[in-house]
């Protein structure tokens, strides 16, 4: 069987990462133009380092959950048995590779990497990033940036998640609102492709009406239940 996830924020939530779009998320305390797009940054590049900081610096403080892990378990099965399971997540986190998957394609980049906006080098990235910074390749200062994607920039990998997402027996969606495309669209292209599709979130997401099956309550207890039923 050949499976394709998309995983949202709401994955992470009780790992202790907040969400964007519920009670109390970053999006209901802060406007996402000022940190998470290109105008914001060259405006305040330090408040947009400021924010990205503290959240790189939180993930050394949280731990997958019991969801990260069914899934990194549902991918080493599936590999065993010829199957597949292609794990896509919105998320910038790392949690789903502390979580057990061997392979996870971050849509939308990811947190642990630093990418240099004059020459284009990027690598992993630990500490904090600031204004007066040097790229270790061509050393002019001012240019890292967090790897991760921007309103208003293309997610990374459309053309391989596209066509997995067409190639798939089973689309699922996790803890995802469906507020932002191009991912919130995916379910369109696998029900395009026939592929059945499942979502699985704490309550009805903006697209809820275009899953086949719907299950609702929190991904650590979810998402297990779902990953033995499916391997059963
Ligand atoms: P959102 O904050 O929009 O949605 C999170 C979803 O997770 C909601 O539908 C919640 O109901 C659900 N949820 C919350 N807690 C949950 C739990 N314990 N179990 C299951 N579901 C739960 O986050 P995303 O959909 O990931 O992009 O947002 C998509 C993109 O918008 C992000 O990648 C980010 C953001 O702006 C960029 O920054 C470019």
């Amino acid at each position: 069987m050949r499976v394709f996830a998309l995983t949202g924020a709401g994955v992470s939530a009780e790992s202790g990462l907040s969400t964007f779009r519920d009670a109390g998320g970053a999006w209901t305390r802060l406007d996402f133009r000022d940190v998470a797009t290109p105008e914001g940054f060259a405006r305040d590049p330090e408040r947009v380092h400021a924010f990205y900081n503290a959240r790189r610096a939180n993930l050394a403080k949280v731990e997958p959950n019991a969801a990260h892990r069914a899934l990194g378990a549902l991918q080493q099965e599936l590999g065993v048995r010829g199957g597949r399971l292609y794990l896509c997540t919105q998320n910038v986190d790392e949690l789903h590779e502390r979580g057990g998957a061997a392979e996870v394609v971050h849509m939308h980049g990811e947190l642990r990497r630093v990418r240099c906006q004059a020459c284009g080098w990027a690598d992993l990235w630990s500490g904090d990033l600031s204004t007066a910074i040097t790229c270790p390749r061509c050393g002019r200062a001012g240019g890292l940036r967090p790897d991760v994607v921007w309103f208003g920039e293309t997610p990374l990998f459309m053309e391989e998640i596209w066509e997995a997402v067409a190639g798939s027996d089973l689309f699922v969606a996790i803890g995802t609102s469906g507020a932002v495309y191009p991912a919130a669209g995916l379910v369109e292209v696998a029900r395009r492709a026939r592929v059945r599709t499942c979502e699985i979130n704490l309550q009805p997401s903006d697209n809820a009406e275009r899953f086949d099956e719907r299950l609702y309550g929190p991904a650590t207890e979810v998402v297990p239940a779902w990953v033995a039923r499916l391997l059963a």
